[in-house]
């Protein structure tokens, strides 16, 4: 059996637990630094054994000596935003919660992949590939498979087909500025432009955009975690069986796309050594610039970040000149609003 471990035992981490538990594929180490959490969560998921047919080994602790040789790493540690803490405070308490998980799992586990998940997503990847030193296809970050997950489920749901024919792609960060792409959506093969009229999809398309914030806007206390689960566990099964699966993940490109030191959604291929290969596929100009608007905007945040956990070896100026100047590349263009019309000329 191979062996998962999950930074992280909140709803999230115990989700995707729980589903690598019934894909029989993985023992499962759940971490919190609520140890009782973890070790609650982990007892409840193996006590769904007998009822769902898995005998998957799923335990709890506090302690990262027990994820020692793990195959895959999950981060998924963090808080929320809470009354009074500003974007700023939130990202450097998670900043630093998750470089010391990273730091903990990579000295247990120096070989194995890493998936992030905690927020910002595209920035908390950024941060894990800098302090654990990994090479950068060793460490992936789970969202473009949730986003194009919703908005496969809002067109199979408008059509009334199987979710299972459907198949979309959103690229760019894990934020408002990304970049779905209805031109390269389907069902079966059959253009989705062809299927659904283009203000219905449109309205998909922004729906998809704001998804997460449609499920906090319900669950008031929390945010989505099925299907982010089932994201994580989708992209651990094509690493661990070498799948070869073409997920969009946020990954770090050595100048495919034209984009170069930024953790960004892209189209690759995940199997046994991670990011196997980003996957060249053409965009419209529109499309193109849209994505490099949502990777200057992470390398804001980014820098940003470094200026928050730095503040000696980086002075706020700098950093504030540093964003502003990637801030400057975002805003020079508009990104243009998803549209199922953004089909320019192909480049
Ligand atoms: P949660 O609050 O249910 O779980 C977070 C867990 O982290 C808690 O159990 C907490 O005790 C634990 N934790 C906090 N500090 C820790 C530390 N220093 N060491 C170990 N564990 C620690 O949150 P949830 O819903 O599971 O979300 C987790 C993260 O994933 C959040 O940042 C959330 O925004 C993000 N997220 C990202 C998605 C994506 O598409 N990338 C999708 C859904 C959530
Ligand atoms: C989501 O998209 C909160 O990032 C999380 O549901």
């Amino acid at each position: 059996m191979y062996k998962v471990s999950i930074i992280g035992a909140g709803n999230v981490g115990a989700s995707a637990a729980a589903d690598l538990a019934v894909s029989q594929l993985a023992n499962v180490v759940l971490i919190d630094i609520n140890g009782g959490v973890a070790k609650g969560k982990a007892l409840d998921i193996v006590q769904t054994g007998p009822i769902l047919g898995h005998g998957a080994l799923i335990t709890g602790s506090v302690d990262y000596s027990a994820t020692a040789n793990s195959d895959v790493i999950v981060i998924t540690a963090g808080i929320a935003r809470k009354k009074d803490m500003s974007r700023d405070d939130l990202l450097k308490i998670n900043a630093g919660i998750v470089s010391a998980a990273a730091l903990e799992a990579v000295k247990y586990s120096p070989n194995a992949i890493f998936i992030v998940v905690t927020n910002p997503l595209d920035v908390m990847t950024s941060l894990v590939q800098q302090v654990t030193g990994l090479p950068s296809t060793r460490v992936i970050g789970m969202a473009g498979v949730l986003d194009s997950a919703r908005l496969e489920s809002f067109i199979a749901e408008y059509l009334q087909v199987s979710p299972l024919d459907v198949r979309a792609m959103v690229l760019g960060g894990h934020g408002d500025l990304m970049v779905p792409l209805p031109r390269h959506a389907s069902v079966k093969g059959v253009p989705v432009c062809d299927l659904v009229p283009a203000e219905i999809l449109d309205a998909m398309l922004k729906r998809t955009v704001h998804g997460g914030a449609e499920i906090v806007g319900h669950l008031v206390t929390g945010s989505a975690y099925y299907a982010p689960g089932a994201s994580v566990a989708v992209m651990v099964k094509s690493i661990l069986l070498d799948e070869r699966r073409l997920l969009p993940c946020s990954v770090m490109p050595h100048g495919e796309y034209g984009l170069t030191d930024v953790y960004v959604g892209l189209p690759c291929i995940i199997g046994r050594n991670g990011l196997e290969k980003i996957v060249p596929i053409t965009l419209t100009e529109e499309e193109q610039a849209a994505l490099v608007i949502s990777a200057n905007s992470i390398k804001a945040s980014i820098a940003l970040t470094d200026s928050l956990l730095h503040p000696v070896e980086i002075t706020e100026t700098e950093a504030e000149e540093k964003a502003a100047e990637a801030e400057e590349d975002t805003t020079t263009a508009k990104p243009p609003a998803p549209t199922s019309a953004n089909t320019g000329d192909a480049k």
